[in-house]
């Protein structure tokens, strides 16, 4: 193994080193045709004035790099590629939303010593409040971005109690990781009213979580059921 690889960069070597040569002796005849007044001129910009020693010697040198650059990019180009090996990516399978539905449903009445027995009014709320914070003027709020998770919203008066229908989605949240929980708290809504018997009501995924409470709406968005039903 030592040997071939030994031999590979003989050859190299002596490649690179006839290309040195080429170079050398074809600079010569070249600089033979270019008018002596170019190969005097100093046509770039300088600190300090360009001594005029009058040797070429590192023009010379200058030359010789460039043909074994030339060389050597010639050497590398005609070598074999590498075969690239593809990684495999893992198929992942679309999420499929049914599949949760199904999930938010058989969790609704496991508690019968919560409240009268069921999650779904509580989910049917907190799909609400996590709407109705939405700002048509500007478009702040509302359900997309979830950020009832962080605080102030999360503790806003109008969200006391929300955090135990957030908790009971948690595990929902844990067996299907890609949903949003933008997505999982508005699904768990329609859930909870279409298990209860009400309405087929219409639902698409998309939603994005937001990721800090930088985003979280201003309190007061919700009507506040301490102002009554007004006149
Ligand atoms: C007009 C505005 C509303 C006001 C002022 C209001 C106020 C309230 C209040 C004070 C509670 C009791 C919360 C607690 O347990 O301490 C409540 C519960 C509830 N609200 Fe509203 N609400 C409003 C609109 C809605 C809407 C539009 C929905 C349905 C989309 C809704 C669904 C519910 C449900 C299902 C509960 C019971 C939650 C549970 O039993 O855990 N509310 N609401």
């Amino acid at each position: 193994m030592s040997s071939t690889l030994f031999r590979a960069t003989s050859s190299r070597a002596v490649q690179t080193r006839s290309l040195l040569l080429a170079s050398a002796v074809a600079v010569p005849a070249a600089r033979a045709r270019v008018p002596p007044h170019f190969l005097n001129s100093t046509r770039a910009y300088s600190t300090e004035p360009v001594k005029s020693s009058g040797s070429s010697t590192a023009l010379w040198w200058g030359v010789g790099l460039l043909g074994a650059s030339a060389g050597y990019y010639f050497y590398s180009s005609s070598t074999p590629a590498k075969p690239v090996v593809a990684l495999k990516k893992e198929e992942k399978k679309p999420l499929d939303y049914n599949e949760v539905y199904k999930a938010i449903a058989d969790i609704l009445d496991e508690d019968s010593d919560y409240d009268d027995g069921s999650y779904g009014p509580i989910l049917i709320r907190l799909a609400w409040h996590a709407s109705g914070t939405y700002d048509k003027t500007d478009g702040t709020g509302g359900s997309n971005g979830a950020t009832m998770r962080f605080d102030p919203e999360g503790a806003h008066g109008a969200n006391a109690g929300l955090a135990h229908a957030r908790d009971v989605l948690e595990k929902i949240k844990k067996r299907f990781p890609d949903i949003s929980y933008s997505d999982l708290w508005t699904l768990a809504g329609v859930v909870a009213v279409q298990e209860a018997g009400g309405p087929t009501v219409p639902w698409r995924a998309g939603r994005v979580d937001k990721l800090s409470s930088t985003d979280c709406p201003p309190d007061g968005r919700l009507p506040d059921a301490a102002q009554g039903q007004g006149m």
